[in-house]
């Protein structure tokens, strides 16, 4: 498809729903540039785990606060890969941030308002051009409520718990599934249920419900959308 006019595409919804597919492979169908949110917050996650902010039993929440301004988030683009990588500080840190370690943690660092502020701000500016497909979970409620499109993907947890957990087990993580499933349940209640942003559908949002769809199918239905705004605008 070759857009006339650059808009901004909202993907939000539910961990491990295929946002981040879904949202790399429309924006590379539509020659636009995709920002993967989730890794921004996951990142700061990780500089508090190597910086003793953050383990299992404590959160210095002020110590990560006070050091805010130190960190410094970029993304690169990967031709190899066909998508923007993230830099913490100069340091491509993908390989660290889907760590089970980092996602039993996020959720309680992306529920932090010092935190959201920041990467929001950064995110917005990201945006400036717009032609942009930028997916987490207040993308279209809070970063771009004017969003020309607006998806939310939903998909049932244990649904969502077997397809993270054969990525993992693909890529040589030994994991049960039993564990993914209650993170993927605790990490839905932290996220649905923080004060500052919490993922909540904006009322302008089209909802994809793929828990009976494939990769192929879920894109087929989001490009029909995308190809109707382009129709009204
Ligand atoms: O999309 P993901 O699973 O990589 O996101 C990791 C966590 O970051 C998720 O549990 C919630 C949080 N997050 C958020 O609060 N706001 C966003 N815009 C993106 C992610």
């Amino acid at each position: 498809m070759n857009p006339t006019k650059n808009i901004i595409i909202a993907i939000d919804g539910y961990s491990s729903t295929g946002k981040s597919t879904l949202a790399k492979h429309i924006a590379r169908e539509m020659g636009y540039v995709y920002v993967d949110t989730g890794a921004m917050y996951r990142a700061v996650t990780y500089y508090a785990m190597i910086n003793g902010f953050i383990d299992e039993n404590h959160f210095d929440k002020k110590g990560l606060i006070t050091s805010l301004s130190e960190i410094d988030l970029s993304f690169e683009f990967n031709k190899k890969l066909g998508y923007a990588e993230i830099f913490l500080n100069g340091e491509n840190v993908e390989p660290f941030i889907r760590s089970m370690n980092v996602s039993n943690r996020v959720s309680q660092v992306a529920a932090v308002p010092e935190v959201r502020q920041k990467l929001v701000e950064h995110q917005q500016k990201m945006a400036l051009k717009k032609g942009i497909v930028m997916d987490g979970r207040d993308i279209g409620t809070v970063v771009f409520p004017e969003a020309e499109l607006k998806i939310f993907m939903t998909a049932s947890a244990e649904q969502r718990a077997k397809r993270r957990h054969k990525e993992m087990v693909d890529n040589g993580v030994d994991i049960d599934y039993q564990s993914v499933l209650e993170n993927v349940m605790s990490r839905d209640h932290l996220d649905t249920t923080r004060t500052d942003s919490p993922l909540v559908k904006a009322a302008d949002a089209i909802e994809i419900d793929n828990s009976e769809m494939n990769v192929d199918e879920t894109y087929a239905l989001a490009m029909s959308y995308v190809k109707e705004k382009f129709l009204e605008i």
